[in-house]
């Protein structure tokens, strides 16, 4: 690659139109947030740096999750005070049911919300029926403001239990009569297919884990798999994309790998890259914390 090739500079995108969700303070490899009413301590190996409220007000929190940020077995939550099973949360106008499950989350990514909002605007400003693969789609809310936005989406989710999770969200948001198809399948081997089909679609949404497994035990290494991946999605790129969305959490996938990622992926195309990482702003004394690495390719079109 030759020595002059531009360094891609990278961008901190932070999520600050939340009404339902705050991250109220982080520090010693732990964060307390709110969702809705009811307040958690989770771990966050990021947050190396000093809390900002006293112990006092951490301790407060509801539920505080025992363990480490490794989904192991031996974790759990400690409930002090009482939480119910599901409650209601808002993001705009997209509404969804929260829960502590016992990996960890909430079934939300509340540092997704910029991208909602950058591929809301996207999708409108298109002004043309765009069709939408959302990968590794969990609970969604990235599906739902696609959906609302006037896509027609595909959501593709390994879990039978998660897809069941995401449809009770689309009810809640009272979106129903959208065109969202759901998937139980594993993404790499749906993709496959759809390539082998001829279907195109104008955008993708890729939200990978580090680790995961499709619905017959198939096994998803996020270095391994993910080359594979968007080496298929090549092919079922319509002729006019409108976007990629790809974002990696705790792995060693840089910003710049993904930059390098979505190059090879729409490198026919004419549109530009940006990169770099999705953040939340705490409430205590204003820092960033960076939880995931995100890669967006834009088309370029001259507007006629
Ligand atoms: C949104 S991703 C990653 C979430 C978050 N970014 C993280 O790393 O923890 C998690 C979702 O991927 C799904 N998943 C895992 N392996 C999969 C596979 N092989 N095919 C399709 N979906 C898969 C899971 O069911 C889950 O809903």
């Amino acid at each position: 690659m030759p020595k002059n090739n531009p360094i891609p500079q990278p961008t901190i995108l932070i999520s600050e139109n939340w009404d339902d969700y705050e991250l109220l303070d982080s520090g010693a490899g732990a964060k307390l947030e709110r969702f809705g009413n009811y307040t958690f301590v989770r771990p966050e190996p990021q947050a190396m740096w000093q809390p900002t409220f006293s112990e006092k007000v951490w301790n407060g929190a509801h539920a505080h999750f025992q363990g480490s940020d490794d989904e192991d077995t031996g974790s759990k939550w400690e409930f002090r005070k009482k939480v119910p099973e599901q409650w209601q949360m808002h993001y705009k106008d997209i509404s969804f049911w929260a829960e502590a499950t016992p990996f960890r989350h909430m079934g939300i990514f509340p540092e997704h919300g910029c991208q909602w909002d950058w591929m809301s605007q996207q999708i409108k400003n298109a002004a043309r029926p765009i069709r939408v693969l959302n990968l590794f789609a969990y609970t969604g809310l990235s599906t739902l403001a696609l959906a609302q936005a006037g896509a027609q989406v595909t959501h593709v989710d390994a879990s039978k239990k998660i897809i069941s999770w995401a449809r009770d969200n689309q009810v809640l948001s009272k979106l129903e009569e959208r065109p969202i198809r759901w998937i139980i399948d594993d993404a790499l081997k749906f993709t496959q297919r759809e390539a082998r089909r001829g279907s195109k679609y104008d955008a993708l949404v890729i939200d990978p884990p580090k680790f995961g497994r499709g619905p017959k035990g198939e096994i998803w290494k996020l270095h391994e798999s993910l080359p594979i991946l968007l080496n298929t999605c090549k092919d079922i790129l319509s002729d006019k994309p409108l976007f990629v969305v790809l974002t990696t959490y705790a792995v060693k996938a840089s910003a710049l790998s993904l930059h390098y990622l979505l190059e090879e992926l729409t490198s026919r195309y004419d549109g530009e890259i940006i990169v770099g990482e999705m953040a939340l702003r705490e409430k205590s004394a204003g820092r960033l914390l960076s939880t995931a690495a995100f890669g967006r390719w834009q088309a370029r079109y001259v507007s006629k």
